[in-house]
């Protein structure tokens, strides 16, 4: 980090779910930061589980000063659980946050008096000495009281949740992009319009370097590529060319058809075909697979006269996050009422310029040679 700049973040290699529900292999770590200057700014706090660790990490960093600020960009509790910790051991410390944050940390927490505390919005500055802290409005990224912080002197953006991903700080490999994008699609995916007006403010400064509240600090090649990511993330557009064939089948027969397709559409010269098993397959990577390509193909088995639940979920998640954008091809299986196509077809149709490839194929019970001109009409309507 800048010599004035001190990391104090934790680690977290034991996390076994992030937000309870997205599996963390590579743990998950919670970035806090200290600005030494005439006074001294904390950036965050961190998750309950390292409260400790960040207290130890804070007083060693600090080498016997005092804080006279903390930032709280986030109310999320990964970043605001350890507010209560501080305000004991600092209580001349003064909270800064949006009105909305101050609101919130009440919620949280009606016993520990938080004061006190400086409300800020866009615009407003806070002098360290030779550093400033800019406030700039980051709402629904991916709260609405989340603010991030420029300081000019140091060409470095505070991006809060912005611009993190899944895992310890020091598992950082080459590949940033694959946890940052499961974390941006499952996180802040629905929250597109919000992520592109930030970019446009931060385009306004000089950002060399970018210290969010996960992940690792980016500065070079890694900037240009987490910006440019973003920008199309935000905006909902395509990172790659390619077909995600997705599918949930109950004993293996709609699978089997959904592999056939899968094949089909590489002899028709698809760029890039995926298939996921939404039954086992890591439900954060199929989502962040499906914004990641522009064309889905979704195969489901009927089930309870609706669709089989692996895929609703999928569906429902999709349309949760805001899926947009995008082609997409219908396969259903039954045995005797096929139900599945109908129920797929009533949320997608409620997603946003989404074109969906007609007909539905319908498969009985299991895949046959007479179904195969179906699934070739089905791939050419996927390619077109
Ligand atoms: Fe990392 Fe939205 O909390």
């Amino acid at each position: 980090m800048k010599a004035n700049i001190k990391y104090i973040g934790c680690d977290d290699a034991q996390l076994d779910l992030f937000e309870s529900q997205y599996v963390t292999p590579e743990g998950m770590c919670y970035n806090s930061y200290l600005i030494m200057d005439e006074k001294i700014a904390v950036m965050d706090s961190v998750d309950p589980r390292k409260t400790d660790e960040w207290l130890q990490n804070l007083s060693t960093a600090l080498e016997g000063r005092t804080p006279d600020y903390l930032v709280v960009q986030h109310m999320e509790p990964d970043h605001s659980g350890s507010l209560s910790a501080f305000r004991k051991l600092y209580p001349t410390a003064t909270i800064v946050a949006s009105e909305k944050a101050l609101s919130i940390m009440k919620q949280f927490d009606e016993k520990t008096c938080f004061t006190p505390t400086m409300a800020v919005k866009e615009g407003d500055t806070i002098s360290l000495g030779k550093r400033t802290l800019q406030f700039i409005g980051a709402p629904m990224i991916h709260w609405p009281e989340v603010i991030v912080t420029y300081c000019p002197e140091e060409k470095t953006l505070f991006s809060a949740d912005a611009f993190g991903k899944f895992g310890v700080i020091d598992a950082d490999s080459d590949d940033w992009a694959c946890e940052a994008r499961r974390y941006y699609f499952n996180i802040c995916g629905k929250y597109g319009v919000p992520v592109s007006t930030l970019l446009k403010k931060a385009a306004a400064l000089d950002i060399q370097t970018i210290c969010p509240l996960h992940g690792p600090i980016l500065e070079d090649v890694k900037l240009k590529e987490a910006i440019k990511l973003y920008s199309i993330w935000g905006n909902y557009g395509v990172e790659t060319e390619g077909v995600l064939v997705a599918h949930a089948s109950i004993h293996g027969n709609t699978k089997k058809a959904a592999l056939k397709l899968a094949e089909i559409l590489q002899q028709k010269g698809a760029k890039k075909v995926v298939v996921a098993d939404l039954c086992r397959d890591d439900m954060a990577e199929v989502i962040e697979d499906a914004f990641r390509m522009n064309k889905l193909v979704v195969c489901a088995s009927s089930y309870d006269g609706d669709v089989f639940p692996p895929m609703h979920m999928f569906l429902w998640k999709l349309k949760l996050k805001a899926y947009q954008n995008r082609t997409i091809g219908i396969l259903e299986n039954g045995t005797w009422a096929p139900s599945a196509g109908k129920a797929m077809r009533a949320i997608i149709e409620q997603m946003k310029n989404v074109n969906i490839v007609e007909p539905t194929v319908t498969i009985r019970s299991s895949l046959k040679e007479a179904d195969i001109p179906a699934l070739e009409v089905l791939a050419d309507g996927i390619l077109a």
